[in-house]
């Protein structure tokens, strides 16, 4: 059970997959992050048709080759919301990741992705992005649970987000779905109460925002606590030594791996 794991302590989830190595939430970051992590780390959102896509930003601009498509000629700012499924499939995700690449990358789906952690017996964190714009809460969050259940993963997900109102809608429909709730550079006076009200298991905090007091605070509370993004070996092992449980990471090489014990 993932749960079990994250309770573990000192472990390293690798940061939109072995996004170092690899075009960030794609298969191929997924495939590379075997052996470098503890667990993995993807965006979710939604395709203007519903499908749930593995995407950090909100636009296509950055990571697909979108731009260069004459058949999408005059959709800037290429919002994914604004995109069906179809059209996000004739999209290449992986040649912008390396000057002059000619490696291409399909689409990842959170589909894809289940089935792919589940086949090697991986975990993974779903951080759902801040699509409150354009779809209500739930039609995002049934979405997201759909594909869970489908690819009856409830044990080896843990679902994170900016929004929390996802997490509480969550903890409706799954109540034993482990949720963990985001934030950055906002420590709130009130978060033990906060937390309790969302029934998160998990607070994932920027790296900026933390520091011994708070970090037993909530361990004491009884909550687990990750970190984004920590990148710097010696970072890590700080947090490590203050309590932190997992942080996420883009550098997985062995340096950093070898204080996830
Ligand atoms: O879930 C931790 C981390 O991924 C949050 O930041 O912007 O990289 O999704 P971001
Ligand atoms: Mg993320």
């Amino acid at each position: 059970k993932f749960l079990e794991l994250l309770k573990r302590n000192r472990l390293v989830a690798a940061h939109r997959g072995a996004r170092s190595i690899a075009p960030e939430n794609t298969l191929s970051s997924l495939q590379k992050s075997i052996g470098r992590c503890d667990f993995v780390e993807i965006d979710a959102g939604l395709s203007k048709d519903g499908v749930v896509v593995v995407m950090h930003d909100d636009t296509l601009q950055r990571t697909t080759d979108v731009a260069k498509m004459e058949i999408f000629k005059g959709r800037a700012p290429y919002r994914v919301c604004d995109f069906t499924y179809d059209e996000l499939l004739k999209l290449d995700y992986g040649s912008w990741f390396e000057q002059n690449s000619a490696h291409k990358e399909p689409l990842l789906t959170l589909k894809i992705a289940l089935e792919f952690i589940k086949k090697n017996g991986m975990f993974i964190n779903v951080e759902i992005k801040d699509i409150s714009n354009f779809f209500e809460d739930k039609i995002v969050v049934d979405a997201v649970i759909k594909e869970i259940e489908d690819a009856e993963m409830q044990e080896s997900v843990l679902l994170s987000s900016f929004r929390h109102e996802y997490l509480k809608e969550t903890k409706s429909i799954l109540p034993d779905l482990p949720t963990a709730a985001l934030f950055e550079g906002n420590f709130r006076d009130d978060l033990l109460e906060y937390l309790g009200d969302l029934q998160v298991e998990a607070c994932n905090l920027d790296d900026g925002s933390v520091d011994e007091k708070r970090v037993k605070m909530l361990r004491e509370a009884g909550f687990l606590v990750g970190v984004y993004t920590v990148n710097d070996p010696k970072r890590a092992e700080e947090l490590f030594e203050m309590g932190v449980n997992y942080i996420f990471s883009d550098s997985l090489d062995r340096s950093l791996k070898r204080y996830a014990k």
